[in-house]
């Protein structure tokens, strides 16, 4: 996944334009400002220059005379923030008197700010500071939810491309009749497949139905990288039905290069499907090998494929590879293979399972972004601490809905907000200054105060949730600090007073703490997943713990900062869990 995160670095210096008549103020500031090494400072007498200059060189902070010349003040005001461009730039009235009137025209124009002439200099830069500040943090949070608006965009298309796929199945079917009774079954899977957004669900369930259809014991599929083609999703009913209860198999990580050398690389090279009987005994001629490195990690042993690619439009996103046909088409006692229905099958579902593949690419790549923005603002907060954290939630909730009784259909789709909400539980951070962000050390009260704005601040990303997926991001974002024994953070807030909050918070709202089971079940659940994580990882202010250390914090918090329940899940899976760290180093 490419994440475009070199545009959304921050500039390093605060770049102050002045715009007044007089040159000895602009002097003056200027001297003010000097020592500051943080700020750069440029000014101008004209309005006019004033204006084109804060389109060309996009300052952090004006400063704005009133009276002037032409173009007076407060015209100035009104006409940046008519601009689109300069509309969200912080803009400080510099005046010469404090006429309550006046000030209030100038804030009701869009003044963010109203200063004397001559502030002194530790004031006039925490002013300039606190306003680039807030213009950076408004800023990272609309490019946040313009990336989030694009995304869901592009998507309402995609799903109109699905609905036409799916309608020309349709056609297709009453013209051929009683024949095509198998790909119309294969073509009501692949609406099925429609309903999920997160790309692993998509895959989990694309993998589940063609292993379906097919009856083959293994299957996975690969996924085309920059690098080549990688390993990203198996199942093998041979190898997990030997696992204890509560295990899952570990994630292997193969990287093969995109040539016809290896057999998923020639589908993926080649656009072209491939039905082999026996991987085992290929004929030399052919240009493609068995590479028996998956075999060889897992033990088990793989003899027939159906191998298609997932293709959109001419593009070869990835491959999906069916491994040992069970019964069907079996040949002796000991060998079975697919057959050329199979293979037209598989061909036609894969055309579907395409469409969605890339579809939640698009969901993901909507999130990413969104992650990317607190990431780069963040040095803690890795692409793959989310991931790793998304992961360790999954495979709980999947323990704690098997425990519950909870049937196939909900888990599946509760899974999906789950993975998505994971992924997100931190995006709060963009909008935490860099000073307390970044700091290497310890922060102190008033520094971890406003850190734990982060959990609100993330909320109100999602406050107007209408869907599920919403929901449960709203949720983790907000209570994933909330502990089990009511002395977590931020406690019940709720939307009215999330509706009230100024935008710029340094500490979290009042609120009555949240306990126990009134904590919704997928912020009890990232609670969990993410201290393990954030303890088991090197971080600016810590170093990482060892597995008995981080074992024996799990045990103790049991019934204090965590569900029990939940601790119990993430004891039985720490094995899992630590095959997740070598999958997102
Ligand atoms: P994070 O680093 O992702 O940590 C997530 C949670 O893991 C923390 O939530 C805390 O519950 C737990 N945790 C992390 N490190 C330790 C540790 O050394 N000991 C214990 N007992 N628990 C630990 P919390 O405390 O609400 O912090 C939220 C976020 O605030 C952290 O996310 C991190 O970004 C920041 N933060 C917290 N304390 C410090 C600090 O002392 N210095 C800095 N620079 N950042 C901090
Ligand atoms: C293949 O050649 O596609 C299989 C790769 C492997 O099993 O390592
Ligand atoms: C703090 O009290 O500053 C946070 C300690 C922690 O990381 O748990
Ligand atoms: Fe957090
Ligand atoms: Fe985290």
């Amino acid at each position: 996944m490419t994440v475009p995160s070199a545009q959304l670095v921050s500039k390093s210096k605060t770049l102050v334009l002045l715009v007044d008549d007089q040159v000895m103020i602009g002097e003056a500031v200027r001297r003010l400002l000097a020592p500051f090494p943080d700020i750069e400072f440029t000014a101008t007498q004209d309005a006019e220059t004033g204006y084109s200059l804060a389109l060309s060189r996009r300052p952090d902070v004006i400063l704005q005379d009133l009276m002037m010349p032409g173009v007076d003040g407060m015209e100035q005001i009104i006409r940046i923030r008519a601009n689109p461009d300069l509309a969200d730039t912080p803009l400080v009235v510099l005046s010469s008197h404090s006429d309550a009137v006046i000030k209030e025209q100038c804030f009701g124009a869009g003044a963010n700010d109203y200063l004397v002439k001559l502030p002194d200099a530790l004031e006039l830069v925490a002013r300039i500071r606190y306003h680039a500040r807030m213009g950076r943090a408004q800023r990272d949070r609309d490019r946040a939810m313009r990336a989030l608006a694009d995304s869901q965009s592009e998507l309402v298309r995609r799903n109109s491309e699905i609905d036409a796929a799916n309608r020309k199945l349709f056609a297709m079917n009453e013209l051929l009749g009683e024949e095509s009774q198998r790909l119309a079954e294969v073509g009501a899977l692949g609406t099925k497949l429609a309903c999920a957004q997160d790309l692993n669900e998509v895959m989990d369930q694309a993998l589940r139905l063609a292993r379906g259809f097919t009856d083959a014991d293994a299957g996975s599929i690969w996924m085309v990288e920059t690098d080549g083609i990688r390993l990203v999703y198996t199942q093998n009913d041979t190898l997990e039905s030997a696992l204890q209860p509560g295990q899952r198999l570990p994630l292997a990580d193969v990287v093969l290069p995109r040539d016809s050398t290896s057999i998923a690389g020639y589908v993926a090279s080649t656009g072209k499907s491939l039905r082999i009987d026996d991987v085992q005994h290929l004929d030399a001629s052919l240009p493609y090998h068995f590479l028996s490195q998956v075999d060889a990690q897992t033990g088990y042993q793989t003899r027939s494929m159906l191998v298609a690619p997932l293709r959109v439009r001419d593009e070869v996103l990835g491959v999906l590879q069916l491994i040992n046909a069970r019964g069907r088409g079996k040949v002796s006692a000991d060998v079975a293979v697919f057959t050329p229905g199979d293979e037209a099958a598989l061909e036609l579902f894969a055309g579907m399972a395409s469409l969605a593949v890339e579809r939640a690419n698009l969901v993901r790549g909507g999130i990413m972004r969104l992650i990317a923005t607190a990431e780069m603002r963040d040095p803690t907060e890795t692409g793959a601490h989310v991931q790793r954290v998304a992961e360790c939630s999954v495979a709980m909730y999947d323990k704690w809905a098997a425990l519950h009784n909870v049937d196939e259909s909900e888990r599946f789709r509760r899974r999906d907000e789950l993975r998505m909400a994971a992924m997100v539980h931190d995006v709060g951070k963009v909008a935490i200054p860099d000073r307390i962000l970044k700091k290497p050390g310890k922060l102190d009260d008033v520094e971890y105060r406003h850190m734990q704005t982060h959990s609100v601040l993330g909320g109100r990303l999602f406050a107007d949730a209408n869907n599920s997926y919403d929901e449960a991001m709203r949720d983790v974002t907000i209570h994933h600090h909330d502990k089990w024994d009511g002395t977590g953070y931020p406690g019940s807030v709720n939307a009215a007073m999330m509706a009230q909050l100024p935008v710029e918070i340094d500490t979290i709202p009042a609120a009555k703490p949240l306990r126990g089971l009134e904590i919704p079940l997928f912020a009890r659940i990232v609670a969990v997943a993410d201290v393990y994580d954030a303890l088991t990882s090197k971080r600016a202010y810590k170093e990482p713990w060892t597995a008995e250390k981080v074992t024996e914090l799990l045990r103790s918090e049991s019934g204090r900062a965590f569900d029990p329940e939940l601790v119990d899940i993430a004891l039985e899976l720490e094995e899992y869990f630590r095959s997740v760290r070598v999958r997102f180093p």
